[in-house]
């Protein structure tokens, strides 16, 4: 019979929201946006920090002994739940504005609130850093974005090849140190360069025993701004970005403090508003290389962009081939560097007016679609078998001053990205366009209401039960 896991026993408790400075009003899924279009937009909009390296940054503070300040994280529903994660775990958590402490110090559990877990991915990446500083952890099976299966057989067997005993048991992973002690150094070849689980065996291999050979690894810049922080605690990580990294652990790291790299999918989203809605804009904080897949083809398409500073874009929509529409153009979604699979429903919200026919496939998510009905609800042309779409865009027909044949309608948003998409399509469509359940979008989206209407649009939030953001 396998030893009980000790800390195990001290179940979280049951633990208040974290005494967050945050927004007073909490996003909810009941909230509805409300767009006049079609809209032109012009000026400057800043991008937030990364809600995806925010959320990895912040389960790898429960590596570090001390305290950690991370500054630029962005203020939304997902990054709430990881601060209550980690209060649940009696990690302290103050937030002031966009700056974030965390001291992990006073940490006497290893099972985090299941139900906060339960609501964002990120939240299993908990069990890396617990594993490897606490020897156990019991971490619930994650929730987010239903947008496959998304199963944790990489995290498991990564963790596995790490020395530890991994148990799924009544919907949670269970995992404990062999030896009682540390965890070993391994080599382990990812079967899919998976973010989530190169991320985590990252974090676990810092403080494991040995030298850690990863293979096969995502080479997302999330993956490298994790690398960048857990470096500056104290780690010894080499080669994140590459497909191969590098990892000498150390017994224990230490607080830092840390500035979020800026999302490069905020960024995509902006310079595809500005696309979508033939408008000229610029946006920054950004790393061009970040979304170069992106740049790459919306200049295919028709489009101008070009650095206007240092970490900025200037993006112009205005047709440049003269007979004022826009080429369409054919995405296949993959790993970086490839397009980017947050970035796919946006993108075909685009497609839906340009010029042409034009193909999308989702490779990375077996379930990255639901986007597509709700567009056909604004008149877009879509052929949609499995995770292949057909786009057929506009023809010569329309006049320059309305690009889009696209017409507001009732929509629901089923997910961050997909939301997003339906908000691009509301700018561009003419008349007015409602989004429910659009607390799925502030998921990943700092205010994007507020910056969408700072750029021109006529755009509104507001929910039927929950308060209105002021
Ligand atoms: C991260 O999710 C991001 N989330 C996702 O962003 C993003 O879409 C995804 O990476 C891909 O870029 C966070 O960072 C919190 P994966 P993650 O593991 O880590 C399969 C957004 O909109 N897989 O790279 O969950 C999996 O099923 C979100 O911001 C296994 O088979 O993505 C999928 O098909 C959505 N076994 C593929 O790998 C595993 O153990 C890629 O998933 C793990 C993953």
């Amino acid at each position: 019979m396998d030893k009980p896991l000790t800390l195990l026993n001290h179940i979280a408790p049951s633990f208040p929201v974290p005494t967050l400075h945050l927004h007073d009003q909490v996003q909810t899924l009941d909230q509805k946006l409300t767009i006049n279009g079609p809209s032109k937009l012009s000026g400057h909009v800043h991008i937030s920090g990364s809600k995806n390296s925010s959320l990895a940054i912040l389960a790898a503070t429960l590596c570090c002994s001390g305290t950690t300040k991370l500054r630029d994280v962005p203020n939304l529903s997902d990054t709430r739940a990881m601060g209550s994660i980690l209060s649940s775990l009696s990690a302290e958590v103050e937030v002031s504005g966009d700056e974030v402490l965390i001291n992990a110090d006073g940490v006497s559990c290893v099972e985090p609130c299941r139900d906060r877990v339960k609501e964002i991915r990120g939240g299993f990446f908990v069990i890396g850093p617990l594993l490897a500083r606490f020897g156990e952890a019991a971490v619930a099976l994650p929730g987010g974005c239903d947008i496959g299966s998304r199963p944790v057989d990489l995290f498991m067997r990564g963790l596995r090849a790490l020395g530890a005993i991994v148990e799924l048991r009544d919907g949670k992973v269970e995992a404990r140190v062999r030896n009682g002690r540390r965890l070993v150094a391994g080599k382990f070849r990812l079967d899919y360069p998976s973010v989530g689980a190169t991320e985590t065996l990252m974090m676990a291999a810092c403080l494991a025993d040995g030298v850690t050979i990863l293979s096969n690894v995502a080479k997302e810049p999330e993956v490298i701004d994790l690398a960048h922080f857990l470096n500056n605690s104290g780690a010894h990580i080499e080669g994140a970005g590459s497909s191969k990294i590098r990892i000498l652990g150390q017994s224990q790291l230490h607080g830092t403090e840390c500035t979020i790299t800026p999302d490069r999918i905020e960024a995509g989203t902006f310079l595809l508003a500005a696309a979508i809605t033939r408008s000229c804009i610029n946006i920054s904080p950004v790393f061009p290389s970040h979304i170069s897949s992106l740049v790459h083809k919306l200049q295919t398409a028709g489009c101008r962009i070009r650095r206007s500073g240092r970490d900025s874009l200037e993006v112009s929509a205005v047709c440049e081939n003269g007979d004022r529409v826009f080429r369409g153009f054919n995405v296949t979604t993959s790993p970086f560097p490839g397009f980017p699979t947050d970035l796919q429903p946006q993108t075909m919200a685009l497609l839906t007016t340009c010029n042409g026919l034009s193909r999308v496939e989702e490779s990375v998510f077996e379930r990255r679609m639901t986007h597509v009905q709700e567009l056909q609800k604004l008149g877009a042309r879509i052929d949609l078998s499995g995770s292949r779409a057909l786009i057929y865009g506009k023809e010569k027909a329309s006049c320059f001053l309305f690009p889009s044949a696209l017409v507001g309608s009732e929509l629901t948003a089923m997910d961050l990205r997909g939301g997003a998409a339906l908000v691009l399509a509301g700018l561009a469509a003419e008349g007015r366009t409602e989004i429910s359940a659009a607390g799925h979008i502030y998921r990943g989206y700092e205010d994007i209401d507020r910056k969408l209407a700072g750029l021109g649009a006529d755009i509104q939030i507001s929910s039927s039960t929950a308060s209105v953001l002021a």
